[in-house]
């Protein structure tokens, strides 16, 4: 069994002891007998077969099952004490089992939301909130069914219960380590004299565009859904000018996968101010790294993002020979982005596909009807990058696949999730049914740089309660915070840091690093064991564990988030930060 399906069984045993408690309790109260007793052995059988599911995640990791073994164990181990002997000694009244089974329920279902709301990492404050409500619920359902709870009991249980609440409260509500409020200034921009530079200028705005036929609102670049290409030659010196016209919530240029100087990153609130409408901004940065980038607006990035602000950034090495194609998807209002694109290709040309996933969710890709090499992934070169035919290749949400083979005098065709979206002519062969390709396994491996590390932290993804902002909201966090109260991660410059990524959640993170590429260790301790794999943006799915590492070497305050803009905008979102 997966971790992800451990995860989602224990997730449903849990569920289901709650249940036949709870159900076993009303069951109790209203004297149906058998009733009862059916979901009290339910009850009894989910708890003990969530021993088994509890046992193979800690065997994964603790991560997983922390508050699982600390806090649920315990209660659900209260539950059957409390409720079994009872159990076997309600001979003729059923009823007087119904607060024993009620508190199991209480208990199974406080356990059950500490993991749902809160997760990992333990909580002192989760654990005691729950007390308190198995206690309070558990006071009212006894003073509710008949048998009256004595005094003295009434007491112990309010004095237990409000001792709890205020000791949860006070710690759930405490300041967490707030990262250092992040610096508003405006930068010195670095004059780079004396070199080749490539000038563009982007202009921001609202605009109507045409997807597959249909009229779509947006905001984009110039006008254009995606904005225009931009291009260079390593060494040239990149000076883009951003305007906004008329995007009232402010735009920037982020270099995804770039790793330019800290203040040409375009992280509105970390490392500029959000370009206003009427505003601009200058770019400067050497294009000292070939490959395939893309750029977007970091400013409320899931809207702007979304609904077109981006574009292509390639750096070529020098002149290329053959065809060089940039294929960025997107979805633009529900409606897949490019166009199915046809051209004609002479036998013998080398041609270069660039795929770039510029959305939120991981894309399928699928070249068809040629021999191919992943060349690239993420701008960095692949080492012994070997043939491949009929396999496809998933793209993490803003990561980026080159392609080459050699034309033939046979057409090729690319799909995306199945749909045309390139070809050189009418290639029929159905790539639906293709194994994938495994990054961690293709090419030729080499010693990992470094043999200590200097730092090491862990992010554990996960979805949680957020009660820090205005209103309450189910957010997704990094070992048990949301942003902005997630603590920065800081380093000194210079260091080897290692990161730990933990996904115990049931959905795809796509993690992005800002200003570094991270070198892949392991996934789920099996050490990488392809080319040496340089990312910036890679899919953590459900229960996997990643291991990457990189050197601090590009000082700065570095926005570390997930690249689903969605998840990193309901919290998802961290720094790193060294000087
Ligand atoms: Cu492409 Cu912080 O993102
Ligand atoms: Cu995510």
């Amino acid at each position: 069994m997966t971790t992800a399906s451990l995860l989602a069984a224990d997730l449903v045993l849990a569920i289901l002891a709650a249940v036949g408690w709870l159900g076993g309790g009303a069951a109790a109260a209203a004297r149906r007998r058998p009733l009862a007793l059916g979901l009290a052995a339910v009850a009894l059988l989910a708890t003990l077969a969530r021993a088994t599911t509890v046992l193979a995640l800690a065997r994964v990791g603790w991560w997983f099952v922390a508050e699982k073994v600390v806090i649920a164990a315990p209660l659900s181990l209260a539950a059957v004490a409390v409720a079994g002997p009872r159990l076997l000694r309600a001979a003729d009244d059923i009823r007087t089992v119904a607060v024993p089974l009620l508190f199991s329920g209480y208990a199974v279902s406080g356990a059950l939301l500490v993991t749902v709301l809160h997760g990992y990492p333990v909580s002192a404050s989760a654990g005691l909130l729950a007390v308190a409500g198995v206690v309070t619920a558990t006071a009212v359902s006894w003073r509710l069914i008949d048998a009256r709870p004595s005094r003295t009991v009434s007491r112990a249980a309010v004095a237990v219960a409000v001792a709890a609440l205020l000791a949860g409260t006070g710690l759930a509500v405490a300041p967490g380590a707030a990262p250092a409020a992040p610096h508003d200034h405006a930068y010195p921009q670095a004059r780079i004299p004396d070199e080749p530079t490539r000038r563009f200028t982007l202009t921001a705005g609202t605009t109507t565009v045409s997807v597959g036929g249909h009229d779509v609102a947006a905001w984009a670049f110039d006008a254009q859904v995606p904005g225009p290409e931009l291009t260079a030659t390593v060494g040239d010196v990149l000076e883009v000018t951003l305007r906004n016209r008329d995007i009232g919530r402010g735009v920037t240029l982020h270099w995804h996968g770039y790793d330019v100087p800290n203040d040409q990153d375009g992280v509105p609130g970390v490392t500029q101010s959000a370009v206003l409408p009427g505003q601009e901004f200058v770019y400067r940065f050497r294009a000292d790294q070939a490959g395939t980038y893309w750029y977007h607006t970091h400013s409320v990035s899931d809207v702007g993002v979304r609904m077109g602000l981006y574009g292509v950034l390639v750096v070529r090495p020098g002149p290329t020979n053959g065809l060089d194609v940039s294929v960025p998807v997107h979805t633009l209002a529900g409606r897949p982005l490019p166009d199915a694109k046809v051209e004609q290709v002479a036998a013998g040309v080398p041609v270069r596909l660039r795929l770039i996933n510029t959305d939120s969710t991981t894309h399928r890709y699928a070249l068809a009807g040629t021999a191919f090499q992943v060349a690239a992934i993420d701008g960095y070169e692949l080492s012994g990058a070997t043939s491949l035919r009929d396999t496809a290749v998933l793209i993490p949400a803003g990561g980026r696949y080159d392609l080459v083979f050699t034309a033939a005098d046979t057409p090729v065709a690319l799909d995306v999730d199945g749909r045309r979206v390139y070809s050189t002519g009418v290639v029929s062969t159905e790539t639906g049914g293709w194994p994938v390709l495994d990054p961690l396994t293709y090419g030729q491996p080499a010693a990992v740089p470094w043999s200590r590390f200097d730092r090491t932290f862990t992010l554990v993804l996960d979805r949680g309660l957020d009660l820090r902002g205005l209103l309450p909201r189910y957010a997704h966090t990094v070992n048990g915070a949301a942003a902005p109260d997630i603590p920065p991660q800081v380093v000194r410059r210079g260091d080897v840091v290692r990161f730990t990524i933990v996904n115990r959640s049931q959905a795809v993170h796509p993690w992005h690093l800002h200003g570094h590429h991270v070198l892949v260790l392991s996934r789920d301790r099996r050490p990488a064991a392809g080319s040496p794999l340089w990312l910036d943006s890679f899919d953590v799915r459900p229960g996997e564990v990643w291991e990457v590492a990189f050197r601090a070497d590009n000082p700065g305050m570095w926005a570390n988030h997930c690249h689903n803009l969605g998840h990193a905008d309901a919290g998802m979102m961290l720094h790193l930060l060294y000087s």
